[in-house]
């Protein structure tokens, strides 16, 4: 299956844990191109600037830190799955923990950061087609992109989602002792997460710069009752004049 044109960007924006990454990825598989989840760009910033004990409020370490900052986003094949690499490590999973979910929030406010992400995310698109998602994408990113989309689901459904995830993540990590797994899961509360992911709505869409915000020509796609298979199916639907099998 492709898109008949011949080069084209799809944009996917929404709220945290609205689906948007997964069925990025799924729709990616199906139209055979490449996928960026533009928010694992704003964590591996995040973790960085934490790791590195960068003062926000100084522009100027900023500046200087954006530039020694490099960001790679390579596919891996075995695991079906994007990795991301923070001069030259893998942080793929260091990026997930709650502490820099949050943090990548309050640092995608900072209009420096995002003029360098912006950029970065425009050069990927220059040679090859391309599905990103994220909280700009369509609106500030890719304005003339070719297809935009934007997801959304219920506050509850959302926090259910992540929750599933995060219990899936640590259950599966096997680098973790049995003990450490234990008292991670018991650390997970639905409460929590949800509180956490009110506050980061409130962060992204209340920001001056870029706020997530559906673009005017974005198709809005309620996912709540959906499963992946059948937000990608949706989306799949609604290209159905623009693909070839
Ligand atoms: O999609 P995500 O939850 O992994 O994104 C993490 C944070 O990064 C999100 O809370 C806000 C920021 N972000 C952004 O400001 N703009 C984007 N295009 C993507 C993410």
């Amino acid at each position: 299956m492709k898109i008949k044109r011949k080069k084209f960007v799809i944009t996917i924006d929404g709220p945290a844990s609205s689906g948007k990454s997964t069925t990025a990825k799924m729709l990616a598989k199906k139209l055979n191109c490449i996928y960026i989840d533009s928010g694992s760009m704003y964590r591996a910033v995040a973790l960085y600037l934490k790791d590195n004990s960068i003062d926000l409020e100084n522009e100027n370490a900023l500046k200087e830190v954006l530039y020694e900052i490099n960001i790679e986003i390579l596919y891996k094949p075995e695991k079906n799955e994007n990795a991301i690499f923070l001069n030259g490590k893998d942080v793929s999973t260091k990026i997930r923990n709650s502490e820099i979910t949050n943090y990548s929030s309050i640092i995608a406010k900072k209009k420096i950061i995002r003029e360098r992400m912006v950029e970065l995310q425009r050069k990927m698109a220059e040679t090859q087609s391309i599905i990103m998602d994220g909280r700009d994408i369509g609106t500030v990113v890719f304005p003339d992109a070719d297809f935009k989309f934007f997801l959304k689901a219920s506050i509850d459904e959302r926090a259910k989602r992540r929750f599933l995830e995060m219990k899936d993540k640590s259950a599966s990590s096997e680098t973790e002792s049995r003990f450490s797994r234990v008292w991670r899961m018991d650390n997970i509360s639905l409460g929590k997460i949800k509180k956490d992911l009110k506050w980061r709505d409130r962060t992204d869409s209340n920001r001056e710069i870029s706020p997530l915000k559906m673009a005017n020509d974005a198709i809005e796609i309620d996912t709540t009752n959906l499963t992946i298979e059948e937000q990608t199916q949706k989306i799949l639907d609604i290209l159905k004049y623009e693909i070839t099998l």
